[in-house]
């Protein structure tokens, strides 16, 4: 299967798992549940499962056992993006090419909805037929994470830095916490799932941080150049809001690359997996020239 074929059967099983877990009661508080699936269903790349799936093969694992780490984790990033466009936050009215969930539904629904997908996470992640000690890895992972010293923390960080001037440094942390943890999770799941040793969890790990942060980059400068159309969500969202970003600090040249940079590395962290990796090498190249 060459790798385009391969992403796509990917993203297959991840969409049919996904609208498999979310569950009407046909009972009033089917108001939320539409609220989940709307903002799951309509897309996004499903970078962060794909990664999940993709460890779990690369280092002999079946991919099937690994999906609810998959699904789990991209129910966790959907949250984050809900919360992420409430006006509290970055305030964005478009998401995934169609109105955000606080504009599609309302503020409290859309609060709720994060919330909801948030515990369903931690409900599918304990339900793997994987052994229990995986299983309970698996949860303490997605929860540091997606935690205070995770993708929270580095919310807050974003937050606290608007209208403000920063260090690279500062960047770095705020975008290693905000995007990269759940990037690294992605990667080190898919390893969990399918018992890797050492060697290539480190490998995963190296990746992980590599791509995490150039994928910060590449979205801080479509938040630029791209157009709303092409991406889905409104851009200009960063300026507007007074964010700090890598283009801003550093321009786009450097932003670039440092881009090409970070890529190089994680490909090369890769290599350890052989033939095997290519996938993966192939995956963090074009990653690093998405247009969306
Ligand atoms: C957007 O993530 C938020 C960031 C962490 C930069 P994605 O670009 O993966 O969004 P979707 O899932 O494709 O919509
Ligand atoms: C968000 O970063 C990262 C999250 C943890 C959701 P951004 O605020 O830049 O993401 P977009 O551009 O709205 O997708
Ligand atoms: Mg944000
Ligand atoms: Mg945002
Ligand atoms: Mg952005």
């Amino acid at each position: 299967m060459n790798n385009n074929d391969l992403a796509n059967s990917y993203i297959k099983l991840i969409n049919s798992a996904l609208e498999d877990y979310v569950q009407f009661t046909g009972d009033e508080e089917d108001r939320v549940t539409e609220a989940m699936l709307y903002s799951l269903k309509i897309g996004g790349k499903r970078v962060r499962p794909m990664l999940v799936l993709e460890f779990c093969r690369v280092c002999g694992g079946d991919v099937n056992l690994a999906l609810p780490f998959a699904c789990a984790l991209e129910m966790i990033h959907t949250y984050s993006l809900i919360h992420d466009d409430l006006p509290c936050m970055d305030d964005d009215d478009f998401r995934r090419g169609m109105p955000s969930c606080h504009k599609k539904y309302d503020y409290a629904t859309a609060l709720l909805a994060g919330d909801g997908l948030l515990t369903l996470a931690f409900s599918v992640v304990s339900g793997a037929q994987l052994p229990s000690e995986k299983v309970v890895k698996a949860v303490k992972l997605l929860a540091d994470c997606a935690g205070y010293r995770g993708m929270i923390g580095g919310q807050t960080m974003d937050l606290q830095h608007e209208g403000q001037s920063i260090t690279v440094e500062q960047l770095r942390k705020t975008d290693a916490l905000k995007t990269g943890k759940l990037i690294y999770a992605a990667c080190v799941l898919g390893c969990i799932a399918a018992s890797a040793d050492e060697k290539a969890i480190e490998a995963a790990k190296i990746y992980a941080e590599n791509i995490g942060l150039a994928f910060q980059i590449v979205d801080d400068v479509l938040d630029i150049t791209s157009t709303a159309e092409e991406l889905g969500k409104p851009i200009g969202s960063d300026e507007s809001n007074g964010k700090s970003t890598y283009p801003a600090l550093l321009g786009f040249e450097k932003s670039k690359a440092l881009v090409a940079q970070l890529t190089d590395e994680a490909v090369a962290a890769v290599s350890v997996f052989g033939e095997k990796g290519a996938f993966l090498a192939d995956y963090a190249r074009k990653l690093s020239v998405r247009t969306k």
